[in-house]
Formats: C-alpha cells, structure tokens, sequence
C-alpha cells in the first residue's frame, strides 16, 4: 500500500513537474489523483468483496463440516442403539434356554424326590350275610385323592409305585364272626378274625407293602356263613380300610 502510494506520487510529480501542457488545466493534477483514487477504490471494493467471498466459503464449508459431523454421529448412535438391542435379544433367548432347560432338570428330579399325595379312608361295608371271597365293599369314601380307591370294585390301584400302609379296621356284633384277609392281586397280606358272644367287638390290622403302579389291595371274607356279618354302628364303631403312599 505505501509502495502504491509512492509510485502515485512520483507518476503525479512527474506530470505535475511538465511546464508546458496547454492542455493542462490548473487543476489537472488534482484530477488525475481524483482519477487514480476512484480506481483505488474500485480495486478496494473489489479486494472486499472477494474476501466476503472466502468468508463466505468458509462459512459454507463449516456447515458442511458440521452437518457431516452430526450425519455421523447420530448414524453411530443408531448403531450402537441396534447392537445393543441385539445384544440384549441374545441374552433374552440364551435365559430363557436356561431357564428352560433348568425347569426340565427340576421337573425330572421333583418327579423322583416328591412323594405325591395319594391315600384314601372309606367306611360303611355290606352288613349283610358274607360269603367266601366275596370283596368288601366300604361305600362312604371319606377321602380319595388321585382316585385309587373305588367303592364301585372295593379295591385301591396304586397310581404310582411306592412304598404303601394300609389299615383295616373291623368290627362285629355279638355272636357274629368275620373273617377277612387283606390281599394284594393273590396273594394274603394279612388276616383278622373277630367273634365274641356277649359284646361288640373290633380289631385293627395294618401292613406295610410295596406296589408297582396298576397293583391293586383289596379286603375280602375268607369264611363265608349265615353268622359271617360285619358291623357298623356310626359314629362309634367303624368297620373301614384305608391306606396312604408313605414313600415312593
Ligand atoms: C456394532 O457391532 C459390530 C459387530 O459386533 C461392531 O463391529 C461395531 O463396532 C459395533 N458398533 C457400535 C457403535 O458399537
Ligand atoms: C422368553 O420367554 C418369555 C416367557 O415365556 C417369552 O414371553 C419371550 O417371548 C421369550 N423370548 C424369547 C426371545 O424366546
């Protein structure tokens, strides 16, 4: 700038210093620096506006910068949301194979170690005349959970096997006898004999005994007679039979 100016003021006195220009106005000096001043400030205007130009670029280009930095940003972001939806659905279904296959585990050993609740009481026999293997029929079932006693048959099927106690509580009138045996399929588990001539009398008869699912116990008269007749006077004297799954 003070290069330009010194040039302008030597080109000005040099023209200044021409004695002779008929031309020349008083003032032609003052003129042509009018003139070279007005070009200076075009060149200046011009200069201004190309620097408001790259003002301008820059700005653009900061924009530009900017908006690509958020563009990436919320693109990370969408990722890291999804792989951590991913990643949370994968622990989702690894708990519940877990979950599953512990459940299956705990089933299989509740089934071995949990003795089920079965076991059942039932009174009210036929009072009538017995006769030789005739079953005993106890028609009021007190309690039958799992359904193994029928009073329909008179028998108990086991509905699981297991380690059983059964009971059998009978009595007579005087002057009457009963025979009975407890049997499991064929074979006797146990036997009572009941008679006294001048009083009521009963007796009770319990036995423990190992059944498979699908065996059955019953009670039946094992001497049949006009004078073979159970009693049953309630609520004092029951003549019942009942048993439970102790162990399994
Ligand atoms: C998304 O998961 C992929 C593959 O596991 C991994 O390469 C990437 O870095 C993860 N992205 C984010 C943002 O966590
Ligand atoms: C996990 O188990 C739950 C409950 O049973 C179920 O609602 C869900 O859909 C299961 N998820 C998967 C991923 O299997």
């Amino acid at each position: 700038m003070a290069g330009i100016l010194q040039l302008l003021l030597l080109i000005s006195v040099s023209v200044a210093s021409e004695p002779s220009c008929p031309a020349c106005s008083k003032y032609d000096y003052e003129e042509k620096m009018l003139e070279r001043m007005i070009h200076m400030e075009l060149a200046f205007e011009k200069l201004g506006e190309k620097v408001q130009q790259n003002l301008n670029n820059i700005k653009d280009e900061k924009k530009r910068f900017l908006e690509q930095a958020e563009h990436k940003l919320a693109s990370l972001m969408d990722e890291a949301k999804k792989n951590q939806s991913s990643t949370l659905q994968k622990i989702e279904v690894d708990s519940n194979n877990t979950l599953e296959q512990a459940m299956a585990a705990f089933n299989d050993i509740k089934d071995q170690i949990v003795t089920p609740l079965v076991y059942f009481n039932a009174h009210s026999p036929q009072t009538s005349s017995l006769s030789t293997g005739e079953v005993i029929m106890y028609k009021t079932v007190q309690n039958n959970p799992s359904n193994g006693y029928s009073s329909t048959t008179g028998k108990f099927t086991a509905p699981v096997r297991g380690l059983y106690l059964f009971l059998m509580h009978t009595c007579t009138h005087s002057k009457y006898f009963a025979l009975l045996k407890m049997m499991k399929e064929g074979s006797v588990l146990i036997s009572t004999q009941n008679y006294d001539k001048d009083h009521y009398t009963c007796s009770s008869s319990q036995v423990f005994v190992q059944l498979d699912a699908g065996e059955s116990v019953w009670v039946q008269c094992s001497s049949g007679g006009s004078n073979r007749q159970l009693y049953e006077d309630h609520p004092y004297r029951w003549t019942s039979f009942g048993g439970a799954l102790i162990h399994n």
